[in-house]
């Protein structure tokens, strides 16, 4: 048995710890934003930020997220709200621009891959406010491996992380 901490909330899993994050996430916690593509961390599907680094959920152990916080796609609504005091009645209408921008600019088409493209823009915009075209392929191609979509939609996910960035620096300024 192991307590995680989870989108803000303490949770006990039963799951042996050697067990992958992806499936204490899906099967025991039921959040179904991180995604099983390749299981090898070669996709990009299952990430999930852990302590605000996106990490592959299918190949980190349960017993490594112990002491850290992760942040799912099911999270990043309150991860913004938490991060502009908002209150917790905001915090219920709130998506994370990222998510909202990703809507306004229709970027996925199956899906699939999309969870993990957007805790990956989060990530960069939480470093980098105002990331440039390069900065942004380069932030969706390096580390553990490249974000994979097999639709190609890379071109929508490319407006939407400007966008996202657009508005996350307005809010900025206004709240
Ligand atoms: S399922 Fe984890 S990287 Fe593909
Ligand atoms: S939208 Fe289908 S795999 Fe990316």
């Amino acid at each position: 048995m192991a307590t995680i901490l989870v989108n803000g909330k303490k949770r006990e899993v039963q799951a042996p710890t050697d067990t992958p994050l992806l499936y204490v996430l899906r099967n025991d916690l039921e959040l179904s934003g991180p995604q099983f593509g390749c299981g090898l961390a070669q996709c990009g599907a299952c990430s999930v930020l852990l302590d605000g680094k996106e990490v592959r959920s299918c190949i980190t152990p349960l017993s490594a997220v112990r002491d850290k916080e992760v942040t799912t796609l099911e999270g990043l609504g309150a991860r913004w709200a938490k991060q502009k005091g908002l209150t917790a009645e905001q915090t219920a209408k709130t998506l994370h621009p990222v998510q909202q921008a990703w809507i306004d600019e229709q970027a996925p088409q199956c899906g699939f891959c999309q969870n993990g493209m957007m805790i990956k823009a989060t990530e960069l915009l939480e470093r980098n406010a105002a990331p440039s075209l390069a900065e942004i392929k380069e932030a969706f191609t390096s580390g553990v491996s490249p974000h994979l979509c097999r639709c190609g939609t890379y071109t929508a996910i490319i407006q939407a992380v400007q966008l996202a960035a657009t508005q996350m620096v307005g809010k900025r300024e206004v709240l």
